[in-house]
């Protein structure tokens, strides 16, 4: 990025808050030319065209930022695409900038509030060594686009014949340039195409067409409809107990592709926009509805797949699918709650809970170094971590333990998984700087005095109405704390900090927290809920883990089931297999029933649900006012499959998988298991089968790494290969 710190940023004389601006330029390139390159951004999202051609393969750049702070630009090469007579076609869309979030933070003054903007410049290299700059600035012309509605939520109304008869020059603003940043994050692109299933005529008589998996994306579709005639595309997860389209759970969201014909044929898709769904209803079609003239585009960040895993239970093949097609759809430019409903937000909480199991995978380490540039800049400055990143929200006070703990859970997930030793480093201010905040809101160790979204959607108490009742919200904090402080000492301790203060602090706090909550090594009676259980064992608070673990244990076999939230679930099954209780984890993963990761597989999902319930039995809905069918959060459960079904463990001395721990655990409903993760040097393989009462372990360390295998109890060392072992 260099030239375009001398572009000037550029608005539209008419609104531009809810449509699509272009902003052109004609030029002539003159003479022989050595190398054209482009560096563009947008406060919205945009795409560029010169003389027609499209420009780079990324949708809906420049991605999501904290756009005050950071803004991502991107640098094309476009030599090829110049000509003698050029024309430049910049094409900007509200996206994430304009939106109606709740409570959202007010729009940037110089802007006059809900507006968008972009800012260019075209570097022309000659043959004689002249230099030209084409960059945006009052000479550039102004119109409104083709897409005349657009809105991330509600979706686009696009009108083919439409062309504003009245263009205008750009108007420059006095926008900052200090947030421009080169482009950090993996480029968002179109991944797969699905066709659709099947043609459903419902109960209504609706025209639906079903894709088969709920996903993240937009349709492209032949259409040829009467002109002035609106042709509607509305978007679904799921149809309701009748068999109707459903869309209650889309909130405020309109979701729909609204395609204004002009009499001829065309293939169109979305520019500026995406979608949550699998189902797709057509109204207002005068063409004939055919599969072949509809492909559902599934679009994400471009992130390397690394992880897989399979094993005997089809309906656990299912569900890891789901939990891949979770993170498909949630992993577009930012780490998501979901992709369909009036949010789509960086929920941190959300982000911390299911980064382990995203960075086994898909190679998510610059995806997740982009997005905690932007926790970081985006951290009060009183140490609060905002509940969304980038933050649309106006700050406030409010650091809700589990959510703001993604300041210390994910620059050390990143050191885990891909020995990434200078996110450690980049965060210890902001670490220190939230856990300092923690203690102000504490009392003798306890963090008591914050609020908290506490073992959200739980099925201890938690309501519609109240989904954070449950679990102790002081014991939750206060684990979190303790945990987080643990974080920070051995990052500290890893760059040569002296971190006596921290390991004091936990100390206090881990003291309290017995204290307060736990007695002869159990949590107390009054506050025993399985989440309190997990938390002090896999936190390592308890004093008598194995006491803890039992009580834990009994907890889930009383009842049958599980009972956790997004607090508690992450490490259920690790807390219960850690302290030889496998075979109840095992029971958990396997149970069919509600509430349980199968029962939405048996309900027919192919995403994982926000609730254990979000569809019940019958097909009645969980509360319209939260549910969404593709919240990746309780997919964290593969990093169990993964790091205990087959084994495959990182050791924290030696991350990344240069020293590997395979310890996989059998049970006798399986007959066997594989996994492997494309660690940085190469596949990390596990497998085990059983046949006539004997299991053989099959185990692969890539060239650069070595392992440890411990099977019921026994350690063997073992090398790159593939080892063998027979029991
Ligand atoms: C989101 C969650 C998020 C939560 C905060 C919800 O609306 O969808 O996943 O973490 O709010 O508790």
């Amino acid at each position: 990025m260099k030239n375009i710190l001398n572009a000037l940023w550029i608005k539209s004389a008419k609104p531009s808050g809810d449509c699509e601006i272009y902003y052109t330029k004609e030029f002539a390139s003159g003479k022989e030319l050595v190398s054209a390159s482009l560096e563009v951004t947008a406060l919205g999202v945009y795409t560029v065209h010169i003389n027609g051609e499209r420009v780079g393969n990324n949708i809906l750049a420049p991605g999501w930022t904290s756009y005050r702070n950071r803004l991502q630009v991107d640098t094309h090469d476009v030599t090829s695409m110049i000509k003698n007579d050029n024309k430049i076609v910049l094409a900007v869309a509200p996206g994430w900038k304009i939106q109606n979030y709740k409570n959202q933070q007010k729009g940037d003054p110089e802007l006059g509030g809900r507006e968008t903007a972009a800012i260019a410049a075209l570097t022309l290299e000659y043959a004689d060594g002249e230099k030209r700059i084409i960059a945006t600035g009052g000479d550039w012309t102004t119109e409104k686009g083709n897409d005349v509605y657009s809105s991330f939520y509600n979706g686009y109304v696009y009108n083919h014949a439409y062309k504003d008869i009245n263009p205008s020059k750009a108007v420059v603003i006095n926008h900052d340039k200090k947030c421009l940043i080169d482009r950090e994050g993996e480029k968002v692109v179109e991944q797969e195409r699905l066709k659709p299933k099947e043609i459903i005529i419902t109960p209504k008589g609706e025209t639906v067409l079903d894709f088969g998996q709920n996903m993240t994306g937009y349709v492209e579709f032949k259409i040829k409809g009467n002109k002035g005639e609106r042709a509607v595309i509305s978007h679904a997860e799921v149809l309701d107990a009748e068999g109707n389209f459903y869309t209650d759970n889309l909130r405020s969201a309109k979701a729909q592709a609204i395609f204004i014909c002009d009499g001829e044929e065309h293939i169109h898709k979305s520019k500026h926009n995406f979608f949550g769904f699998r189902y797709i209803r057509l109204e207002n079609w005068s063409d004939e509805v055919k599969k072949e003239n509809f492909t559902a585009i599934v679009v994400h960040s471009e992130l390397k797949r690394t992880g897989y895993f399979e094993c005997s239970d089809e309906r656990i093949n299912k569900l890891f699918s789901n939990v891949i097609w979770g993170q498909k759809s949630n992993f577009l430019d930012v780490p998501t709650d979901c992709p369909q409903r009036d949010e789509r937000l960086g929920w941190t909480g959300d982000a911390q809970v299911f980064i382990k199991t995203a960075s086994y995978n898909f190679d998510v380490e610059k995806f997740f170094l982009k997005w905690l540039g932007d926790l970081r800049a985006d951290q009060t400055d009183w140490g609060t971590i905002p509940h969304i990143i980038p933050n649309a929200f106006s700050p406030d006070n409010d650091c809700s333990a589990a959510w703001a703990d993604a300041a210390t859970i994910c620059p050390w997930q990143l050191y885990l998984t891909y020995a990434n030793k200078d996110i450690l480093k980049e965060s210890l201010e902001c670490m220190k700087n939230y856990l300092e905040h923690i203690e102000e809101f504490s009392d003798n160790g306890l963090w008591s005095r914050s609020w908290h979204f506490g073992d959200w959607l739980n099925l201890d108490g938690s309501s519609p109405e109240d989904c954070s009742k449950g679990t102790d919200k002081t014991l939750i904090a206060t684990a979190y704390y303790i945990y987080s402080t643990q974080i920070l000492i051995k990052s500290m301790e890893m760059w040569g900090e002296d971190a006596s203060e921290y390991i004091a602090k936990r100390e206090k706090s881990i003291l309290a927290f017995r204290k307060a909550f736990m007695k002869d090594g159990r949590i107390i009676p009054e506050k025993a809920t399985q989440t309190a259980c997990v938390l002090a064992v896999h936190f390592g608070i308890s004093d008598n883990i194995p006491e803890t673990a039992k009580q834990l244990n009994e907890l889930v076999t009383e009842c049958g089931h599980l009972k956790t939230g997004f607090v508690g679930t992450p490490y259920l099954l690790h807390a219960l297999s850690d302290n030889g209780y496998a075979e109840t984890a095992y029971s958990l993963l396997l149970r069919e029933e509600y509430p349980s990761w199968l029962f939405s597989v048996k309900m027919g999902a192919t995403t994982i649900w926000e609730h254990w319930d979000s569809m019940r039995e019958d097909g009645s809905m969980w509360s319209t006012s939260m549910n969404s069918f593709n919240h990746y959060a309780y997919g964290s459960v593969a990093d169990w499959m993964y790091g205990d079904a087959a084994g495959i463990k990182i050791d924290e001395s030696k991350p990344a998988f240069e020293h590997i721990i395979f310890a996989p655990l059998t049970d006798s409903r399986l007959t066997y298991v594989k996994a492997s993760i494309e660690a940085r040097n190469g596949a990390v393989k596990s497998e085990w089968k059983t046949e006539n009462g004997k299991t053989t372990y099959i185990f692969t360390v890539p060239e650069g790494s070595t392992a440890t295998v411990i099977l019921a109890g026994e350690s063997t060392e073992i090398g790159a290969g593939v080892t063998e072992i027979i029991k």
